[in-house]
């Protein structure tokens, strides 16, 4: 028990994890958004030795400057793009996210999504909804088959090796590409092609996933001109950070044909939709869940949670693993 030490969670999150810091500190939970807008870390973010904050919280360099008080920073997300982690290590401020166990669960969530879009399932759901089912079709609702196509992923880190090694048991095959070749044991393993280019990537896969971090050099990786190099069948499936992809130019090429479809988790504004695509039945949006089950969203709570724990209790950070 530490009462003189102030936490805020920006908003409520899993209540076990929330009685597990409330037993320990002064924890202060946050109203749902109210943490999104930056003015309100910056006036109130410097009462606090530790934050659990949300994906959607601007921690920029500013913010964290302003708090002077604050040891660590828990992201409940493994995604910290939110978060300027060289100017929080210039404050000496710990920066953690929750790797690992969202895995599995953003790996099937996105092959949901995948799924969705390749069978036109939610498209299908609407039609029966409104009446339309008028008995087994010959010729209704055809999607892809996914034996045999290629799936090509972007960002072969954790989450898309575990697509990956979903998409085999669909007897896909696997190109991929990433900042780094990935080991030969990892490529035999998942019989996958390293292509060097992402234009490259993109012309020979039937399906491509996104699952690389937004960096400066991931923003609109996907522009107009890489979709027009995909094939005119070709799916694109985003489920990591809204501006990897340029989400005007998908809406346009959703509606031209350039491509056939798509299914997205995230988007460049959220939770703002571009509004051409809400219209288009072409694509699958999704409000940010795949990692929402909830076996994992108590887990990545508890790892959060336990950074906090971790630093503020005296414990030497190299033995807290998911620290930046
Ligand atoms: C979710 O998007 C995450 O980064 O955990
Ligand atoms: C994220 O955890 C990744 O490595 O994909």
């Amino acid at each position: 028990m530490d009462r003189a030490k102030r936490i805020l969670i920006t908003e409520p999150i899993m209540q076990a994890v929330m009685d597990k810091l409330s037993a320990r500190f002064d924890v202060t939970v946050g109203r749902r958004g109210y943490y999104n807008k930056k003015e309100n870390l910056l006036n109130e973010l410097r009462d606090y030795d530790a934050v659990l904050c949300m994906l959607s919280n601007p921690l920029d360099r500013e913010v964290i400057e302003s708090a002077g008080r604050l040891r660590i920073i828990a992201n409940n997300a493994v995604g910290y793009n939110n978060i300027d982690v060289d100017a929080a290590r210039e404050a000496g401020i710990f920066v953690a996210n929750t790797p690992d166990v969202l895995t599995d669960a953003t790996a099937d969530g996105t092959f949901a999504l995948l799924l969705a879009v390749a069978r036109r399932i939610p498209e299908a759901e609407r039609a029966l909804r409104r009446g339309e089912f008028d008995g087994w079709n010959p010729t209704g609702f055809l999607g892809m088959e996914l034996r045999g196509k290629t799936l090509g992923i972007i960002g072969m880190g954790r989450i898309g090796t575990g697509v990956a090694r979903r998409a085999l048991a669909f007897g896909m095959k696997i190109a991929y590409h990433n900042r780094s070749r990935a080991d030969d044991a990892l490529e035999k393993e998942l019989g996958a092609a390293y292509i060097d280019s992402v234009p490259e990537l993109c012309r020979q896969s039937d399906i491509i996933s996104l699952h690389c971090p937004l960096t400066a050099g991931t923003k609109h990786l996907i522009n107009g001109e890489i979709l027009t190099l995909m094939k005119k069948t070709a799916i694109l499936i985003n489920a990591s950070r809204g501006p990897v992809v340029d989400e005007a130019a998908l809406a346009a090429a959703l509606k031209s044909g350039t491509i056939a479809g798509a299914g997205l988790d995230v988007y460049e504004h959220e939770p703002e939709v571009h509004p051409d695509l809400p219209a288009l039945e072409n694509c699958v949006l999704l409000p940010h869940i795949t990692s929402a089950t909830h076996e994992t969203r108590e887990a990545m709570g508890h790892l959060a949670a336990d950074a906090i724990i971790g630093i503020l209790g005296g414990k030497a950070p190299e033995s807290i693993a998911n620290l930046l």
